[in-house]
């Protein structure tokens, strides 16, 4: 039973005047990564192959996540009229592929498995909560604050399961700590930034990943504040099995945060070079 549907959200409250710039090429890519999470769940369901309760808990998860998808899909049409959400996301499902044909999990096992998930949905929940809090705008607003909402409860299902398998499967704590720390990592790979390129640039432009994650990540890391970070880092610790209201989650997030400033200023920096680079041969072009 999926917890909201489209037609709950006061989609004629939309306000254009209040729309972020920023924002919008932010949502696009987003609502693609989101609704490709059925791939996910066939990739779960093969991992997780003897295992029905898991595998219908993951079937549900991945209705929640397309609705994401299909709800800032809708909201990115909204702000940009000209902007094709299917068109967007054939491009996106055309040159982006997971492997769901696995019988194991990348991770190495089932509870690396589980790890890698909450750090997904741990960044996620962290994310639209930002993005919540930050937007004037109305229906992306409401959007954002029911998306979290599912995030964090994804967070508890993937959370409650890894405790099942770790009491069977025994994970050591460095092994646990290296797959949140590797997934997290993840986030700067191409799934993100080659929605960035799909659901923003053209489709005869080339994609470069160093030009789209600092497009996607620039703007992104610019919506976070503090405690969306100390909240996150809360949830990483749970997921590892560390105290998460602790001095030492305290100071990670006080490190995250540093980093997350240090390269959002470096994904900017990226950005503003290469608007100068383009900006004569505009000029000339006009
Ligand atoms: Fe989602
Ligand atoms: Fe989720």
């Amino acid at each position: 039973m999926k917890h909201w549907t489209l037609d709950q959200i006061a989609w004629d409250r939309f306000d254009p005047s209040k729309v972020d710039p920023e924002i919008v090429p932010l949502v696009k890519a987003a609502a693609l990564v989101e609704k490709n999470g059925v791939d996910y769940a066939i990739y779960l369901n093969n991992v997780f192959g003897d295992d029905p309760d898991f595998r219908q808990a993951a079937d549900n998860w991945a209705v929640e996540e397309v609705q994401h998808g299909d709800a800032l899909g809708k909201w990115g049409e909204l702000a940009d009229p000209s902007w094709s959400f299917d068109d967007a996301f054939t491009r996106y499902r055309a040159g982006y592929k997971i492997d769901v044909k696995a019988d194991a999990s990348i991770r190495g096992s089932r509870t690396g498995e589980l790890i890698a998930r909450c750090m997904v949905e741990t960044g996620t929940s962290s994310y639209y909560t930002a993005l919540g809090e930050s937007t004037e705008e109305p229906v992306l607003k409401q959007v954002c604050k029911l998306i979290a909402a599912d995030e964090y409860r994804h967070f508890k299902l993937f959370y409650d399961h890894m405790k099942r398998y770790l009491a069977r499967e025994k994970l050591s704590f460095p092994k646990r700590l290296r797959v949140a720390a590797g997934r997290i990592g993840e986030s700067e790979d191409d799934e993100l930034s080659f929605a960035y390129h799909c659901g923003n640039e053209s489709a005869d432009t080339p994609y470069s990943h160093e030009r789209c994650v600092a497009g996607y990540m620039g703007r992104a890391m610019g919506f976070y504040r503090f405690r969306h970070i100390e909240r996150g880092m809360g949830m990483v610790f749970k997921s590892i099995g560390l105290e998460p209201r602790g001095r030492l989650s305290d100071l990670a997030a006080k490190g995250a945060w540093r980093l997350l400033c240090w390269r959002r200023d470096r994904y900017r920096q990226a950005l503003a070079r290469a608007a100068n680079e383009n900006a004569p041969a505009t000029r000339a072009a006009a």
